[in-house]
C-alpha cells in the first residue's frame, strides 16, 4: 500500500514536473550571421535559436538554410538541415548551431536562406487534422578581409534581426504516430497574428559563446562534412545536426529555385 502511493506520488510528480501549459509562445530566431560585416573564417557560424523550446516539441519544427554568394547565377556554397523534432530540449533558449568551411579564404556579400517548417492541427469531424507551416527568409552578410571576426557574444545592440513565432494554444492527439515525426501530439497554433517577437531575450555570454564555438568542428555543413570534431558535444545543451537525411526529392527542386534566388537576392 506505502509502496503503491510512493509509486503514485512519484508519477505524479514526473508528470508535474513535464507537464507543459498552453497557450505558449514558441520563438524560432536567427542568432547569426547578422547583416555586418564579417572576416574570413575557417569555420564560420551559422546559429538559430528556440525560445520556450519544450512548447515547441508538438510543432515538430525543422530548419534549413542554403548559402549563396549574391549575384551568382546558381551555385550555393553550402547548405544545411536540423531536425528538431528528435532533440531532448533541455535548456531556453535552445541553440541550433552549424558551421561552414566554404568562407575561409574569400570576400563578397553572401545571403544565407533559410527555411523553418512546423506542424499543426485543428480538430475536425474524422479527428484531428493535420496541417503545416512554411517560413522563410534571407539575412545579408559581408566578408572583407580585415573585418571583425565573426562573435556569437551578443551585446545589447545586436539582437538577432529576424524571427518566427507560434502562438500554441495546445495539443491534440495524432494516432498513426510514426507518420508524424514519431510524436503522438500535435501543436493547435493560433491564427494570425503572430504573437509579438522578443529577439532580445537571446543573450549570448562568453561562456556560451566559447561552447558553441568549441563545437564548430564537429557541425560543419554540406559540402564538407565534420570530419576533425575533438570537443565533446554537450547536446543537452546545443543542438547539432547539419545532415541532408530526409530531403529526398526535394533536393532537386531546391536546387533549381535557389538557382534562380541567388541571383535575385
Ligand atoms: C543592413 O545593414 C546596412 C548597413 O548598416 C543597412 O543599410 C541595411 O538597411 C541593413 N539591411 C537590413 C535588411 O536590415
Ligand atoms: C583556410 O585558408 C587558408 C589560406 O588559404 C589555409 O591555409 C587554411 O588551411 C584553410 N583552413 C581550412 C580549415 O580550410
Ligand atoms: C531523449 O530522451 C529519451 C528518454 O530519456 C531517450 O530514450 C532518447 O534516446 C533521447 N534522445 C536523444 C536524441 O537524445
Ligand atoms: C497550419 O496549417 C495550415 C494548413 O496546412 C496552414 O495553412 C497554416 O499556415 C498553418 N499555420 C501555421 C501557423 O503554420
Ligand atoms: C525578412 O526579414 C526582414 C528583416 O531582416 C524583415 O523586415 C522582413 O519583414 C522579413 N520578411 C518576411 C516575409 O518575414
Ligand atoms: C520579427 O519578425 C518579423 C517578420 O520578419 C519582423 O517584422 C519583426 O520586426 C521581427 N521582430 C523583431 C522584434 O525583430
Ligand atoms: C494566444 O492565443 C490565445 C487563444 O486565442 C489568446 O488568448 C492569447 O492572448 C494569445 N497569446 C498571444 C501572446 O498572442
Ligand atoms: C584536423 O585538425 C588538426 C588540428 O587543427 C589539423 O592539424 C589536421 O590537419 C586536421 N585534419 C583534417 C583532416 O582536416
Ligand atoms: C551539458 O550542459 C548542461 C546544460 O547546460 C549542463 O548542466 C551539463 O553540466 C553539461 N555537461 C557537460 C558534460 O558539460
Amino acid at each position: 500500500m506505502l509502496l503503491a502511493c510512493l509509486v503514485s506520488l512519484i508519477f505524479l510528480l514526473l508528470a508535474c514536473g513535464s507537464a507543459q501549459t498552453y497557450p505558449a509562445t514558441v520563438e524560432f530566431d536567427v542568432v547569426f550571421p547578422l547583416n555586418d560585416t564579417y572576416a574570413p573564417a575557417a569555420l564560420f557560424p551559422i546559429v538559430f535559436a528556440i525560445q520556450n523550446p519544450q512548447a515547441s516539441v508538438p510543432l515538430t519544427l525543422s530548419i534549413e538554410w542554403y548559402l549563396g554568394r549574391v549575384g551568382s547565377s546558381g551555385d550555393w556554397l553550402a547548405g544545411g538541415f536540423g531536425d528538431l523534432p528528435w532533440i531532448n530540449f533541455s535548456t531556453n533558449p535552445y541553440f541550433v548551431v552549424m558551421s561552414t568551411t566554404t568562407l575561409n579564404n574569400t570576400e563578397g556579400v553572401f545571403s544565407l536562406l533559410w527555411t523553418l517548417y512546423s506542424g499543426n492541427c485543428s480538430e475536425s469531424l474524422g479527428g484531428t487534422k493535420l496541417g503545416s507551416g512554411v517560413a522563410s527568409n534571407h539575412t545579408r552578410f559581408t566578408i572583407k578581409n580585415g573585418a571583425q571576426q565573426p562573435s556569437l557574444v551578443t551585446s545589447s545592440d545586436t539582437c538577432p534581426a529576424q524571427n518566427v513565432t507560434f502562438n500554441v494554444t495546445g495539443t491534440l492527439p495524432v494516432s498513426g504516430a510514426a507518420e508524424y515525426g514519431e510524436r503522438d501530439i500535435c501543436a493547435v497554433v493560433a491564427e494570425e497574428p503572430p504573437p509579438p517577437a522578443n529577439p532580445c531575450a537571446i543573450q549570448v555570454d562568453d561562456v556560451m559563446a566559447s561552447s558553441m564555438s568549441a563545437i564548430l568542428p564537429c557541425v560543419t555543413a554540406y559540402p564538407i562534412w565534420s570530419g576533425n570534431c575533438t570537443s565533446t558535444v554537450n547536446s543537452s545543451s546545443l543542438a547539432i545536426r547539419s545532415s541532408f537525411g530526409g530531403m529526398g526529392l526535394t533536393w532537386v527542386a531546391t536546387c533549381l529555385w535557389l538557382s534562380l534566388l541567388f541571383w535575385v537576392l
